[in-house]
């Protein structure tokens, strides 16, 4: 696949099973996040890999944590959460580092840094065959779950979970948004 028809054909899936990229293919997908546009060179993401039998703990935290934090999940939402954990073969925790030693590059500015390095990793996730979903549940906006993942919330901002896996259905072609209601022609007012 060329890159331009892996950049056109990736869609996000949770259509997923095992087994999950080997360890080769998931250091060649991490590999590309490092490659991320980054102002003055912070290299601000952070991931924690969270394989195989660690998933399920990982599920049992956020729904802990969730209703520790007087905000439960519904049961049907628990219920399609662990279900697709349960088929997941790796998950990549991921949060953006502040440095607060550095006031000249804008936090907003490692975190785009940190987005950019994410879609990376669902690209080459899609261009190595495998289905992948960047998703701000599972006990995302908690303090417990980015804590227990060891990303204290004075230094990190944490920005969800890359859950990824073989696709267990084709993935459909998604339509996406005509070119002309997102881009325009800038002329100067002269
Ligand atoms: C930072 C971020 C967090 C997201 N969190 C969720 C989520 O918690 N639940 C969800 O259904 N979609 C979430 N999404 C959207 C999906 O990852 C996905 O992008 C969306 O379903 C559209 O699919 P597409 O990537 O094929 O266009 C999130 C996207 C981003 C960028």
């Amino acid at each position: 696949m060329s890159v331009l028809a892996a950049l056109l054909s990736r869609s996000s899936t949770k259509q997923i099973q095992g087994p999950g990229p080997s360890e080769h293919e998931l250091q060649q997908i991490l590999a590309t996040a490092m490659c991320a546009p980054d102002h003055g060179r912070l290299q601000p993401w952070r991931f924690k890999l969270v394989r195989g039998e660690h998933i399920a703990y990982l599920a049992d935290l956020a729904v802990d944590t969730l209703q520790a934090e007087g905000k439960p999940l519904e049961p049907t939402k628990e219920k399609n959460m662990r279900d697709w954990l349960g088929r997941a073969p790796v998950v990549i925790a991921v949060a953006s580092y502040v440095d607060h030693s550095n006031d000249r590059i804008p936090e907003h500015e490692r975190m785009l840094a940190t987005g950019a390095a994410v879609m990376n990793i669902l690209n080459a996730a899609h261009a190595l065959g495998y289905g992948a979903f960047w998703s701000t549940g599972i006990g995302t906006y908690t303090q417990g779950v980015p804590q227990a993942l060891g990303f204290d919330a004075l230094e990190h901002e944490f920005l969800g979970f890359v859950v990824i896996g073989s696709l267990s259905e084709p993935l459909v072609p998604k339509e996406r948004p005509a070119l002309a209601d997102h881009v325009s022609d800038w002329q100067p007012n002269i």
